[in-house]
């Protein structure tokens, strides 16, 4: 409980996580698998304003194409929507639900505000149906990790293909790479200690993603509310801390910015587990 009050006011570090967790740490920043080298600069100490201008100037939302090798060569621009994702009729968003899967949403009763905005985004399988005085019922995009997709990390294009000739009709994009490790970049520029090595969580692509679209994004149960638990999702027994403090993913640190990004009030952090978020859109530099 130290921890979540820490946490809520951005003054934690990974030294007061369970030493299980950094074990993990330790051994994902030595293995180092997809060969990360962090060659920007790092300044902990920008402002909210600081810190929402280098997101607004560096973010780019960007989907694959099929205009790059080795894509190109494959026949992809005919098989990926025509219209990128960043230019679907979603512009005029005004504000914006991400909803995370973590189990302290459960008994929060939130699924009404969620239902209330304009989009809700949400993650891998998570239903609604059993669950919709917690998480709400509208759905109007989701993430799905390549983990998630049809098995493992590495085959992810086969599958995606054959979803694209099953359902020509559902905008169904792949992130460009460059999107997920600019965030990745930021990330780091971001903070003191060095971040694990792999990409960020969904949970943050989510929020970024949603802001690069949205008017005003509303995030619930990122930052931990006074439900916190050690249970990862609110459909399924599985109880890890990882999931909400992060083991492989840089996710204790993708908190922390995100909180110092938070325009929300104190209140609705603590009881509901909400940060509120402007859009980039909204920003100005
Ligand atoms: O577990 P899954 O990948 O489906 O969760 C989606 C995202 O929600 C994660 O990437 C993470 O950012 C966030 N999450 C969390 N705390 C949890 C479970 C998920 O912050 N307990």
């Amino acid at each position: 409980r130290a921890f979540l009050h820490r946490l809520w006011k951005g003054n934690v570090s990974s030294r007061m996580l369970a030493p299980r967790l950094q074990k993990a740490m330790r051994d994902y920043l030595r293995a180092n698998k997809h060969g990360v080298r962090f060659r920007g600069r790092r300044a902990v100490a920008r402002s909210r304003a600081e810190l929402l201008c280098q997101l607004r100037a560096r973010v780019q939302l960007r989907t694959l194409d099929g205009t790059e090798l080795p894509f190109s060569a494959l026949g992809w621009r005919r098989l990926v929507p025509r219209a990128p994702l960043s230019q679907l009729p979603l512009q005029s968003l005004r504000s914006c639900a991400v909803v995370m899967s973590a189990g302290a949403i459960l008994n929060s009763s939130l699924g009404e505000e969620i239902d209330s905005h304009d989009a809700v985004l949400r993650f891998n399988s998570a239903p609604t149906r059993g669950y919709e005085r917690d998480v709400g019922s509208k759905t109007t995009l989701r993430i799905i990790n390549s983990q998630w997709y049809k098995k493992p990390d590495y085959n992810l294009f086969t599958p995606y293909v054959q979803h694209r000739q099953r359902y020509p009709n559902q905008p169904f994009y792949i992130l460009h790479p460059k999107f997920i490790w600019q965030l990745w970049d930021i990330i780091q520029e971001n903070t003191k200690e060095k971040i694990q090595p792999n990409p960020p969580s969904s949970g943050f692509i989510g929020i970024l993603l949603m802001m690069s679209l949205c008017g005003e994004v509303h995030v619930y149960e990122y930052l931990p509310s006074v439900r916190q638990t050690e249970r990862c999702h609110y459909h399924e027994l599985y109880y890890d801390a990882a999931c909400t403090l992060g083991a492989y993913h840089p996710l204790l640190y993708e908190k922390l910015l995100v909180q110092r990004l938070n325009t929300g009030t104190p209140g609705d952090l603590h009881h509901k587990g909400k940060v509120v978020l402007p859009g980039l859109r909204m920003v100005h530099c």
